[in-house]
C-alpha cells in the first residue's frame, strides 16, 4: 500500500482538511486507512475530537521510542489515527537533520509493517520544512499537494518544487500530484490558478477540483468529516472523485 505525505510548505492550503476527508473516503471504501498527524498545531487531532495526553501521541515515538502501533486510536468513522501534541514542536531540537534521524519514521513504519496488509497511510504535514516534514517526505512513497485558488499559490508551488527537486537530487525521488482546493466556479482567480497549475504540472495536476464548501467548514466545527456531516454534499463527491482519480492513476496503489 501507499504512504502519502500531504504536504505544502504554504500554510492554510487544506493539508489537514484533505487528510481528514481523503482518509474518510478511504474508510468508506473499506480501505482501513491510517492517518498520522505530524503537525505541532495538532489540527487533525483536534478536528477528530481528540485531546490526548502527550504520551499517547506521536511525540512519544520521537521522544521515547514508543512503537507507532501503540499510539493508534480508531475514530468513529473507521479511520485509524496517530494523534499529535503541541510538544511535537520540540522534535526539531531532539533530532538533527541527518539522514539517520530523518529515516527513523520510515524505518519504524517498515519495521512495524504499518503500510502492509493493504493499509494506506496519510501523513498530515506541518507548513514548515523541518525534521517533521522531512521525516514525512522520507517515509512517503508519494506526495499529495493541495494548492488553494489564490494568487500566492504560485509562490508556494515554486518553494515546493525546490524542496522536491532537492529530495530527488539526494536520490529520494517522490512522485507528486497537485490538486486545486477551495476552487470557486466562475471566479477569475480560480480559473487563472487552475490554468497555471495545469500548465506547470501537466499530468501531475489532478483533474478533480475540490470546491470551496460550507459543508467542509461546518463539518470541521462539529469534528466531522464531510461524509459524516453532509454525505450528499458536492464536497463529499469531490473527495470521492479525488480518491478515485488517485487510485485510477495508480498514484495510490491498492492491494498488498
Ligand atoms: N474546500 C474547502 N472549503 C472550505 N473551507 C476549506 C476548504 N479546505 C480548507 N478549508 C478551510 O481552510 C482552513 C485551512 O485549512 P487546513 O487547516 O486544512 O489547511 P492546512 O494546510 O492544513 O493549514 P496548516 O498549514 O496551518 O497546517 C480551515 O479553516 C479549513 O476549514
Ligand atoms: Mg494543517
Amino acid at each position: 500500500m501507499t504512504v502519502i505525505a500531504v504536504f505544502n510548505q504554504k500554510g492554510g492550503v487544506g493539508k489537514t482538511t484533505t487528510t481528514a476527508n481523503l482518509a474518510a473516503a478511504m474508510a468508506r471504501n473499506g480501505m482501513a486507512p491510517l492517518a498520522i498527524d505530524l503537525d505541532p498545531q495538532a489540527h487533525l487531532t483536534t478536528l477528530s475530537g481528540l485531546k490526548p495526553r502527550v504520551e499517547r501521541t506521536v511525540y512519544s515515538f520521537f521522544h521515547s521510542q514508543t512503537p507507532l502501533s501503540e499510539l493508534v486510536t480508531e475514530l468513529p468513522n473507521q479511520v485509524n489515527l496517530i494523534p499529535a501534541h503541541m510538544e511535537l514542536a520540540k522534535v526539531d531540537m531532539l533530532l538533527s537533520q541527518n539522514r539517520r534521524d530523518l529515516r527513523r519514521l520510515k524505518k519504524a513504519m517498515q519495521d512495524e509493517m504499518l503500510a502492509a496488509g493493504g493499509t494506506p497511510v496519510l501523513i498530515d504535514c506541518c507548513p514548515m520544512l523541518g525534521v517533521l516534514s522531512l521525516s514525512a517526505l522520507m517515509a512517503a512513497d508519494v506526495v499529495l499537494v493541495p494548492v488553494t485558488a489564490e494568487y500566492l499559490a504560485m509562490n508556494g508551488a515554486q518553494q515546493l518544487d525546490q524542496t522536491l527537486n532537492g529530495l530527488t537530487a539526494m536520490g529520494l525521488h517522490r512522485p507528486r500530484k497537485v490538486f486545486i482546493n477551495r476552487y470557486q466556479r466562475g471566479h477569475i482567480t480560480s480559473e487563472h490558478v487552475a490554468a497555471e497549475l495545469a500548465h506547470r504540472y501537466g499530468r501531475d495536476f489532478c483533474r478533480t477540483r475540490v470546491f470551496e464548501s460550507q459543508s467542509v467548514m461546518e463539518g470541521s466545527g462539529k469534528n466531522q468529516d464531510v461524509f459524516s456531516y453532509a454525505p450528499d454534499s458536492e464536497s463529499a463527491e469531490d473527495f470521492s472523485y479525488l480518491l478515485d482519480e488517485l487510485i485510477e492513476s495508480q498514484f495510490i496503489r491498492t492491494g498488498h
